[in-house]
């Protein structure tokens, strides 16, 4: 092949590419307004991102009436009823011998059994190993390592609104025939710190 010839061969090449590099070219944006432009474009795609995070983690993760939730009932035991079984909740509602209303956690302290209402007896009952638990949910006896675990109320009343302590102590209600609703949150499950 002749020098005259290769010239000519680098001088094609050196064109085409000349002519491909024009044709990527985006006419009126230059490099610094293409980086620009490119930032902007992922900041933006950063604050949706962070922002739908935060709306994610701001909604409430169970709906009202799913375990996890917050479920509504219309009235509440009176002393001396037995305790009222909300199975959807996993939880007992129960008057306490002195006029107290407690959500009690359907789960036992020792293994995690089921513990039962037996009327007969007048408290609850493991059928796993035979922990005893007052209405309130105070430990009797047996292997449990502490009371019954709560979950927090808040009671509403034709005379005012009244929500469980930290501890989830029971609520006393003077008249429980004024009782309009009772919220039990099974999202706030509060542990009992012993046998006490
Ligand atoms: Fe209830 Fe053992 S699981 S006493």
């Amino acid at each position: 092949m002749s020098t005259g010839t290769t010239v000519a061969k680098a001088k094609t090449t050196s064109a085409q590419q000349n002519a491909k590099t024009a044709d990527v070219q985006v006419p009126g944006i230059s490099r610094r307004e293409f980086l620009s432009y490119a930032w902007i474009g992922s900041m933006a795609l950063l604050l949706a991102q962070t922002g739908g995070i935060l709306v994610w983690f701001g909604l409430p993760r169970f709906r009202a009436g799913e375990f996890g939730g917050v479920f509504t009932l219309a009235s509440v035991p009176t002393p001396g009823d037995p305790p009222l079984d909300n199975p959807q909740g996993k939880f007992w509602l129960s008057a306490t011998e002195e006029g107290g209303v407690v959500a009690l956690y359907k789960v036992c302290t020792h293994l995690g059994c089921l513990y039962k209402w037996v009327e007969a007896n007048g408290r609850f009952e493991c059928p796993c190993h035979g922990s005893m638990y007052e209405r309130s949910g105070q430990f009797i006896q047996g292997p449990a390592p502490r009371s019954l675990d709560r979950f927090h109320m808040t009671i509403t009343t034709t005379s005012g609104t009244f929500e469980s302590n930290a501890d989830g102590d029971p609520i006393v209600i003077a008249d429980p025939s004024s009782v309009v609703s009772v919220q039990v949150d099974t999202g706030t499950r509060l542990k009992r710190a012993g046998r006490v």
